[in-house]
């Protein structure tokens, strides 16, 4: 589990029925690929790591895709890449959105498959093509990841969660990759990871109570970078330090945003917060950090 201690007592137990289904379709279609990329968030990469996909993918070569690194804490980062190394998985972080973020993906996939690469070379069947399969939780980037991987637009980058529903084959370069649609899992195993999925807007937000959600967001981002938080809403060390409520009361009367005889509109507060959060307005954040490994 990570340090990183969070009050948040979210009991969301989401799994509609197409989740059920991509499992399904991810179990038939696992035995076609070669390998699994596995795209997880760089600022919650344990969190975002579905357990349903590594069960499904545990005989495959898989390489760990950190993505939206431009939004994490770059420290917390290297410290992810080596927790991975050290368990002895592949493992790159890259923002999909930036130009060429993804060519560190294909000397990573490579240094995974070289045995592939050689048992294909014995055969006489070196120019195969390599299958992968893209697969992660809602809204991780995977449409963005395509566009960039295989250098032009063929898959539409979705502003929604749950939007790409069918998988596809898409061809770039050597590779072949077929894109399945985000999955969650049915349950999660502590309150500290569904908060964290439902911070980064990977469950959606109309199931979710938006004021508490900003306000944990609030409560735990000012825990370990108070001064981010000061600073994007102009606050005084004695607001900064105010019960998780009236900080968010707080920001919303600095910003103006006000009901009715004065008082702070906290509904509209809640919304201005994690969209600010989420588009990186406070700077780069990462809800996680390693967990310490066992000697
Ligand atoms: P999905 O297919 O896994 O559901 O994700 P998708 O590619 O649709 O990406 C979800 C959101 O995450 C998009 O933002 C996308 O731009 C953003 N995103 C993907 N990769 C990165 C990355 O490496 N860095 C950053 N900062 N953002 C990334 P959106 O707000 O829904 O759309 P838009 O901003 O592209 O208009």
């Amino acid at each position: 589990m990570s340090q990183i201690q969070n009050s948040n007592q979210y009991q969301i137990q989401w799994f509609p029925g197409h989740m059920a289904k991509t499992l399904r379709m991810m179990e038939e279609e696992i035995r076609n690929v070669d390998a699994c990329l596995v795209l997880l968030d760089a600022r919650i990469p344990l969190s975002s790591l579905n357990p349903e996909i590594e069960k499904i993918a545990a005989h495959k070569p898989r390489l760990y895709i950190l993505n939206k690194a431009d939004l994490a804490d770059p420290a917390v980062t290297a410290a992810w890449v080596r927790y991975f190394h050290a368990a002895e998985a592949g493992c790159v972080a890259i923002s999909a959105k930036q130009k060429g973020g993804t060519a560190a993906v294909k000397t990573a996939i490579d240094a995974e498959l070289t045995e592939l690469f050689a048992k294909r070379e014995r055969r006489g069947m070196a120019g195969a093509k390599t299958a992968l399969m893209l697969c992660g939780i809602p809204n991780v980037g995977k449409s963005t990841f395509i566009n960039t991987f295989a250098g032009s637009a063929r898959a539409k980058a979705a502003d929604r969660p749950g939007v790409t529903r069918g998988k596809q084959w898409v061809t770039a370069g050597k590779y072949d990759l077929l894109d399945m649609p985000g999955v969650l899992w049915k349950k999660f195993d502590s309150p500290k990871i569904a908060s964290n999925l439902a911070f980064i807007g990977s469950i959606k937000d109309d199931i979710l109570d938006g004021e508490e959600l900003a306000m944990n967001l609030l409560d735990e981002v000012r825990a370990h970078y108070p001064a981010k938080v000061a600073e994007r809403y102009a606050l005084t060390p004695e607001t900064l330090a105010l019960p998780p409520y009236e900080l968010m009361e707080a920001i919303a009367k600095k910003r103006g945003m006000l009901i009715r005889g004065g008082e702070a509109d906290t509904a509209r507060a809640a919304v201005m917060l994690l969209d600010e959060f989420r588009a990186s307005k406070w700077g780069r954040i990462s809800l996680e950090v390693p967990p310490e490994r066992e000697a």
